[in-house]
């Protein structure tokens, strides 16, 4: 372990504090940390992960993102040792924020765990083998001309696995669609699965038909977003009605407005899709809403 490598509990005043990584316990400059190349992470994709927005300081629903992770967990059966924790690993994110001297503006915080590292075989390594643990944080600068104009979509098959509601790090289909999104001078890949539109290569997907509200719902086909939920809350807080029924490809001429929420997306119009208009070509009414109240929802919450 590198000199300057600490653990949790300690701090070290005198430390270069940028760009300090947490890795199975220690704190330490990036350019130190290190983890094996038998790593499960690294040679299976064989792990789970969060992004939690930090906004001066305050991690935006820390909880839910905590609850996430604990289901992404289970769902791939990672348990984790001793005193870690999901609550945990959102305190140690809060110590990187105080190192990082991100306290003021926008930051993300990346929790990664993978099973650990071992020998490679596809079946799980033995009990004393134990997960992996890495945590960063980040500065972050919110796509806010973007968000005001309107961004561009691309319509994409959806070759995911059958459980896109576990947050892992098995993201070759989104990486390959996002860069599909990319060469064609989109903003993101709106993923179709049996003729309907499941969600973004790293978003969630709403739209408006007939005036009402649509997203799909809640399974195994979608990351459950905690930007959607929240979304979901406001615009209902807004009573504006809305259908937990998924936007089939049919339906794509008759949509008035489309928009796309993450973490770090917030509720971004996409106002061209397959380079043709959305509605006016403008970002709609109910998105406008739903941006100003998100935005104001992220201002004034946080933990
Ligand atoms: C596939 C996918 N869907 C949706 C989202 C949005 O989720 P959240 O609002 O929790 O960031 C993400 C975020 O990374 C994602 O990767």
């Amino acid at each position: 372990m590198p000199a300057q490598a600490r653990t949790f509990s300690q701090s070290n005043a005198t430390m270069d504090s940028r760009d300090i990584v947490y890795v199975n316990g220690s704190f330490l400059p990036r350019a130190d940390a290190r983890v094996s190349v038998e790593d499960r992470g690294f040679v299976f994709g064989d792990g789970v992960y969060e992004v939690v927005r930090a906004i001066n300081g305050r991690l935006f629903a820390a909880r839910f993102h905590n609850t996430r992770l604990e289901r992404s967990l289970k769902g791939i059966r990672i348990d984790l040792v001793g005193d870690d924790s999901p609550e945990r690993f959102v305190e140690i994110g809060k110590q990187l924020l105080r190192e990082n001297k991100l306290l003021e503006g926008e930051a993300t915080l990346y929790i990664q765990i993978t099973r650990g590292a071992t020998t490679r075989a596809h079946y799980f390594p033995p009990p004393e083998i134990t997960p992996t643990v890495y945590i960063s944080v980040a500065r972050f600068t919110p796509y806010a001309a973007l968000a005001e104009g309107g961004a561009a979509a691309i319509s994409h098959p959806d070759l995911r696995w059958g459980r896109c509601d576990l947050k892992t790090l098995n993201l070759l289909p989104n990486v390959l669609a996002s860069q599909t999104a990319k060469e064609r001078g989109a903003f993101e890949a709106m993923l179709i699965r049996d003729g309907v539109v499941t969600e973004g290569a790293k978003t969630n997907f709403f739209g408006v038909v007939n005036g009402i509200l649509r997203t799909h719902p809640r399974d195994n086909h979608i990351l459950p977003g905690i930007t959607r939920s929240v979304l979901e809350d406001l615009a209902r807080s807004l009573s504006i009605e809305l259908d937990e029924t998924p936007i089939s490809i049919n339906e794509i001429p008759k949509v008035t407005e489309l928009f796309l929420t993450g973490t770090t997306t917030d509720v971004m119009p996409i106002v061209k899709l397959d380079d043709k208009p959305v509605g006016s070509g403008r970002p709609g009414e109910i998105t406008r809403r739903l941006q100003r109240v998100l935005a104001e929802n992220l201002a004034s919450a946080g933990d």
